[in-house]
Order: structure tokens, then C-alpha cells, then sequence
């Protein structure tokens, strides 16, 4: 392994802008030598963002062939139904991965995945940027300093009121594409968050699910009730039919001695028997950077990432079951009333 990791962007659309970011970020650890994507545009865009005149290519399969020596890890930012296929092809060239969300869309996809990984020996990293986040990191660090004693409830949302056009006629709103609706695409990291929280196993998992503002074949709201191992009440709101309710955060942990709240790099901690909070500004983070640079260090250390190919089936194991324990819920769906672009 030479000093620099050989990254190949494999998809260079909306959210490889803050991948590449990222790389240029970590100029010591990763250099992007390869890109990949049908659209002559967006390779266009990267490789001018990049300024390191990746070779670029249409194809990852011609991609891997032609110039896999020279690369050693890709990361896939391809939309969903495609995730599976390039993962399976960089594992059988011996590439480490950096996969965005969700790993893949079927769950028995999902355990050839984590099989394949582990024959190979490679790193996997599921792209699980909010782990990253100031407030997700702080309050972790103090539920295992045992701040809150036994947590007994958990929530973490997302939700924003998406623009129209960027779903309608896209991949996003084919459910055969996207794997479902909006709970495998945003409501993935709100899912990961609550897992990386709770620590422990899941046991039951119920949804709840509607479509009230956006042109899509799935759910754009889902509401999960996670019940784990550890007796952990869990609670998952997601949406892109309105923004996050008032007076809520993105994570929110109730335990026998208080709560933490917070959002981004503000976290709010009220021991039990307090009237206020006391609150804490974290240092900011590019959040994608700190991905980027987590993954080159695990390749280079030979560590494992904070979440890997086990806790990425995981996650879409509970978004499935939510779905699957949620039928009815499209005959019970608002039909969308205005299509204006948000
Ligand atoms: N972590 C986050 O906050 C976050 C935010 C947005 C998107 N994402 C994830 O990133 C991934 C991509 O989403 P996006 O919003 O960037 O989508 P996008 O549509 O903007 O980009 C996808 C890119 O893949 C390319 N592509 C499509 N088919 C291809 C093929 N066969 N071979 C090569 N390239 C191909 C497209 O041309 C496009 O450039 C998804 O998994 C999505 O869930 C994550």
C-alpha cells in the first residue's frame, strides 16, 4: 500500500461534491486518481472541483479492468439500485469501499455484502457521515461515561420540506430504484444515529408511514418505534414533506438521570431534578471530511471503521422491517395536493 490512498469516485453527482471536499481536505492521507460516471457533465464538474485530473471513465467495470492497478479504494456515491452491483465489483478486485447510504436494498444482497467483505479482507465503510457529528459524537461519549444512568428513550430525526423537482421524474421516485421511499434515503441517518446511540441489539421493529407533499412512489414520511435488547425505547421521525417540528432536535436520550438534546454542534444536557440545561458549543466539523479522512486512517492503520458492512445491513434490515410492518399505509396516504418547486 503506497503512503496516499488511490481513491476512484465512482459517481459523481449531488453528494460526490462534498465527497471530493473531502478528499482535498485529506491531501496528505487520499489522492482521487479515477472517476466514474455516465454523465460527461458531472465528470466534467468533479475533475475541474478536484483539480487532481483524475482519468475518467464511463464504466466501473472497464474502469477496474483497465486501471485497477493504480487505484486502491473506491467510493461509490451511484444511486441506490446501483450500490450492490459496483460493491460486489470492487470486492472482486480487492478495492476498499466507501459506500454512501443505504449499502444496498435488499437484505439478502445485504449478507452476500458483508460475506464477500469478510472473505476479501478488505475495508468497508458505510458512509454514516452523522456519526460524525458534533453533538451525535459528544453525547455517545457521555452515555458511556454513564452521564444519563439507563437510557429509557431514545429519538432522532430528520426532516425537511424537500424541493419538488428534486424527486419528481428522478431515480429517487422509482421505489425500485431507491429501494423504498424517503426512510432509506434521508431516514437513514436518522436510523444509523439511533443504533449508534442505543448500542445495543434490535428486537422489534414497528412503522408508520404517509406521502403528503411529494411526487414519488413511496413513503415521504415515516415515523419507527425500535424496541432493543437493552429495554431502549427507540423513536425514528423522517420526512420530506415538512421541515423539523419546533422545539425538537435532531437526537434527544431520556435516561433514569436526565436528557441530552441537541442538533449539529449544539448539545443541551439536563440532569434530572434541574429546571435548565446546561449547553455546550461543540467545535464544527465538515462532517464529510472527517468521513473521508476516518477512512483513509482505517485503510492505512488497519482499523476497523466506526461503522462497517455489519452495522450498514443492520440499518436496512430495521428500515425493511419498518416497511414491511406498515402495509395499508399507501391506501391511507394523503394524495399530494400542491406541486409548487419549494
Ligand atoms: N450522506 C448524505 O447526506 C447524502 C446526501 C445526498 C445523497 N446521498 C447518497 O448519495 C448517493 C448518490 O446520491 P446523489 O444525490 O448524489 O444522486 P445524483 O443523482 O445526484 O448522482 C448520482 C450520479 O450517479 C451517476 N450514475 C448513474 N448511473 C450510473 C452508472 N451506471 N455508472 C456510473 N455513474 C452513474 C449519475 O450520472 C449521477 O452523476 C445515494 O446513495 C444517496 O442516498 C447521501
Amino acid at each position: 500500500m503506497s503512503k496516499k490512498i488511490r481513491l476512484a469516485l465512482i459517481g459523481a453527482g449531488g453528494i460526490s461534491a462534498v465527497h471530493a471536499k473531502g478528499i482535498l481536505a485529506h491531501q496528505d492521507k487520499v489522492e482521487c486518481v479515477a472517476l466514474c460516471d455516465v454523465s460527461d457533465e458531472n465528470l466534467e464538474a468533479r475533475s475541474l472541483q478536484l483539480g487532481q485530473a483524475p482519468a475518467r471513465f464511463h464504466d466501473w467495470k472497464k474502469m477496474l479492468a483497465e486501471f485497477g492497478d493504480r487505484i486502491d479504494a473506491v467510493d461509490i456515491c451511484l444511486p441506490h439500485h446501483l450500490h450492490a452491483p459496483a460493491i460486489f465489483d470492487a470486492v472482486a478486485a480487492g478495492k476498499h469501499i466507501l459506500c454512501e447510504k443505504p449499502m444496498c436494498i435488499d437484505l439478502e444482497e445485504a449478507d452476500r455484502i458483508v460475506e464477500a467483505v469478510k472473505r476479501a479482507g478488505i475495508t468497508y465503510m458505510s458512509a454514516h457521515n452523522q456519526l460524525f457529528k458534533p453533538a451525535v459524537r459528544e453525547a455517545k461519549h457521555l452515555l458511556e461515561e454513564g452521564a444519563l444512568g439507563q437510557v429509557y428513550w431514545i429519538r432522532c430525526q430528520d426532516c425537511f420540506a424537500a424541493p419538488q423537482g428534486a424527486i419528481r421524474g428522478q431515480w429517487r421516485s422509482h421505489s425500485k430504484l431507491q429501494g423504498g421511499g424517503e426512510l432509506i434515503d434521508t431516514g437513514y441517518h436518522p436510523t444509523y444515529r439511533l443504533l449508534y446511540l442505543a448500542g445495543a441489539a434490535v428486537e422489534e421493529v414497528r412503522g408508520t408511514m404517509g406521502r403528503f407533499s411529494i411526487e414519488m412512489e413511496g413513503e415521504d414520511t415515516a415515523a419507527v418505534q425500535v424496541r432493543f435488547a437493552n429495554g431502549i425505547m427507540g423513536e425514528i421521525l423522517t420526512s420530506w414533506a415538512f421541515p423539523q417540528p419546533y422545539g425538537t432536535h435532531d437526537i434527544h436520550v431520556v435516561g433514569e438521570r436526565g436528557e441530552l438534546f441537541g442538533s449539529g454542534n449544539r448539545l443541551w444536557h439536563l440532569p434530572r431534578g434541574f429546571e435548565k440545561p446546561s449547553e455546550r458549543t461543540l467545535k464544527e466539523v465538515d462532517e464529510f471530511a472527517e468521513e473521508i479522512g476516518h477512512f483513509a486512517d482505517a485503510i492505512l492503520k488497519g482499523t476497523r471503521p466506526i461503522h462497517s458492512a455489519e452495522e450498514g445491513r443492520e440499518v436496512l434490515r430495521v428500515i425493511l422491517q419498518a416497511a414491511q410492518n406498515s402495509d395499508g399505509w399507501q391506501k391511507a396516504a394523503a394524495t399530494p395536493s400542491h406541486h409548487s418547486e419549494l
